[in-house]
């Protein structure tokens, strides 16, 4: 690793397992200070083993006074911050959209958009070095409709709007904002999906250019990349990391 964020300090959301925790151990290969945090309280324990230059700060990332809490104690101990990931998010299931009670879409609203929007308010605030970066972990489903997920998806498009708008607000402030559009990608979300869900993945990877799950270190590359100083010229920028799955619907001629 070499050191692409060395003395950064960068904050992570949903940094437990899956692509949260990979984003949490790659940024800290890469030199920054690390603060893990997730609403589970064992997730200390991925902070624990990267050591030095990482801490644990519980967090429920869809809650306003937990937030304020949070910043408060990242400015105590570090001063600032210059890099946020929200990451915190997923989906309790799927299904016709009629049969969603207003408490389950609200559910997938709140840890998908309200978390992302939560987080960027305080981060902006904790930002006071002049600068810095926001990372909004959105989803292919942010880019594209998919039957079954209405209010998923309704939710990670907004997190794609909320990152547009967040550029066009702070730029001006040397605060980078951009998202990371995940397809598939092999996480205990998916590994706990239904028997019914998994064969529908495999379908529906079995179309794609890359006939496979993408692995969580694949989407934390990408993050890496927007947070760190090379993509100095990006802001409300939408990165796929799908393999080509939003390409196309497969097409072909040969
Ligand atoms: N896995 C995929 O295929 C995929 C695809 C597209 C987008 N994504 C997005 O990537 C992100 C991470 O997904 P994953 O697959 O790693 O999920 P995961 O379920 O494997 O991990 C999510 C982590 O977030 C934590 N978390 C849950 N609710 C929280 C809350 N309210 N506050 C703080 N932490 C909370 C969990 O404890 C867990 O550690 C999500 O935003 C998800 O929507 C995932």
């Amino acid at each position: 690793m070499t050191g692409r964020l060395a003395g950064k300090i960068a904050l992570v959301t949903g940094a437990g397992r899956g692509i949260g925790e990979a984003i949490a151990r790659r940024f800290h290969a890469e030199g920054a200070d690390v603060i893990v945090t997730d609403v589970n309280p064992q997730a200390r324990s991925v902070a624990d083993a990267l050591g030095k230059k990482a801490s644990f700060i519980a967090l429920d990332a869809t809650d306003e006074y937990a937030w304020d809490a949070a910043l408060e104690e990242v400015l105590g101990r570090c001063g600032r911050l210059d890099i946020l990931v929200n990451n915190a998010g997923g989906s309790a299931g799927a299904g016709p959209f009629e049969t969603f009670t207003l408490a389950m879409h609200r559910r997938e609203v709140d840890l998908n958009l309200t978390s992302t929007w939560l987080g960027s308010r305080c981060a902006v605030r904790a930002m006071t070095q002049g600068g810095g970066s926001i990372v909004n972990i959105s989803s292919m489903d942010g880019l594209a409709g998919i039957a079954g997920m209405a209010s998923y998806v309704s939710a990670k498009f907004g997190v794609t709007g909320l990152t547009r708008t967040l550029a066009l607000e702070l730029g001006e402030r040397g605060i980078r904002v951009n998202s990371v559009h995940p397809g598939f990608i092999a996480t205990p979300l998916v590994e706990a999906a239904s028997l019914a869900i998994k064969e529908r993945l495999g379908k529906a990877i079995s179309q794609q250019p890359i006939k496979r799950y993408g692995k969580p270190e694949e989407v934390a590359a990408a993050a890496l990349f927007l947070a760190s100083d090379e993509a100095s010229f990006c802001t409300g920028a939408s990165l796929l990391v799908d393999g080509g799955h939003l390409a196309g619907p497969w097409r072909e001629m040969v």
